[in-house]
């Protein structure tokens, strides 16, 4: 059967980084293992990923992250403790997550930036259009998710989405800056693209957050991208060589985000959830 190029089936959740922002708590748990609340961060990413229709979720982990395949997985023994007991119902939405998704993993075995954790993923993803969850930003919506947004969005230009937030100018050198010409309403067709540029370098205040869709031919783009800032292979000056065909679109989600890959957006995240579990 020919594949349908133009569903969103797949998501990639690139989960081998050091998280040195996080010692010592990283040293020995994944960064993305760290809980807000009682659920680990990458739960949530999955979570998100199947509430926009997707069921394979690919993961890259690397050294020392084996926590991750171990909580997408049965607990045959816990599971029999806690069997008939009201702590069953913590273990719903995991168990929910373990029977109806296909999670398939990758090592990157040197962590040598983003954009090399998403080629690395290459294998598990093949020739489609995939999405791409990065589990420390944590979104949270009152309506859509974030993704969602972007797959509905994904349906009608066909082509890579970054999302972008308004940030202060002078936190510019902490991520991918985007400009572009407006499209419609919150969409931008991107036109420059550059990471973690000096404010005054800056081509605007629109920061890409941990959410993308990509078209597969990132994949060859990648292979030829050289390392970028900080010596690392960057997804973002392989979405500029797709922008200069036009091929990348910019958009601002509705929501709310969250760097819980540092401590403060991690506790800015904690009291956030833990105030709207109260209400
Ligand atoms: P970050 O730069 O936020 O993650 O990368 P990090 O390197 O783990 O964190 P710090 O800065 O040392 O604290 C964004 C995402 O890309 C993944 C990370 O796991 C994170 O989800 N990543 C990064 C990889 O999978 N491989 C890499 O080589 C780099």
């Amino acid at each position: 059967m020919p594949k349908d190029n133009t569903k969103i089936r797949k998501c990639l959740f690139p989960a081998a980084g050091y998280g040195t922002r996080f010692l010592p708590a990283t040293k020995a748990i994944p960064k993305e293992m760290l809980p807000i609340l009682t659920k680990p961060l990458l739960q949530y990413g999955v979570e998100e990923a199947r509430e926009a229709g997707i069921d394979t979720m690919a993961i890259v982990t690397g050294r020392g992250k084996r926590a991750i395949e171990d909580h997408f997985d049965r607990s045959y023994e816990l599971e029999h403790q806690i069997n008939g007991t009201s702590k069953e119902l913590l273990m719903k939405e995991i168990r929910d997550i373990v029977k109806n998704c296909t999670i398939t993993y990758t090592r990157q075995v040197e962590m040598k930036g983003l954009g090399h954790a998403i080629l690395t993923g290459q294998t598990l993803v093949g020739d489609e259009p995939f999405a791409v969850i990065l589990a420390d930003d944590l979104c949270d919506n009152d309506g859509e998710a974030v993704l969602t947004q972007m797959v509905k969005l994904y349906e009608k230009y066909r082509c890579s989405i970054v999302a972008v937030e308004e940030i202060p100018l002078e936190d510019s050198n902490k991520y991918g800056i985007v400009a572009g010409f407006e499209e419609e309403d919150s969409v931008l067709r991107v036109t420059n693209m550059v990471e973690k540029p000096e404010s005054k370098d800056a081509p605007s205040n629109l920061a890409i957050i941990g959410r993308y869709i990509l078209t597969p031919d990132i994949f060859d783009i990648l292979e030829d991208t050289k390392p970028g800032k900080g010596g690392e292979i960057q997804i973002t000056d392989a979405l500029l060589t797709q922008a200069k065909q036009g091929g990348v679109i910019a958009y601002k989600f509705k929501g709310k985000r969250f760097d819980c890959g540092g401590v403060d957006g991690f506790v800015e995240a904690t009291n956030f959830f833990y105030n709207k579990t109260k209400e």
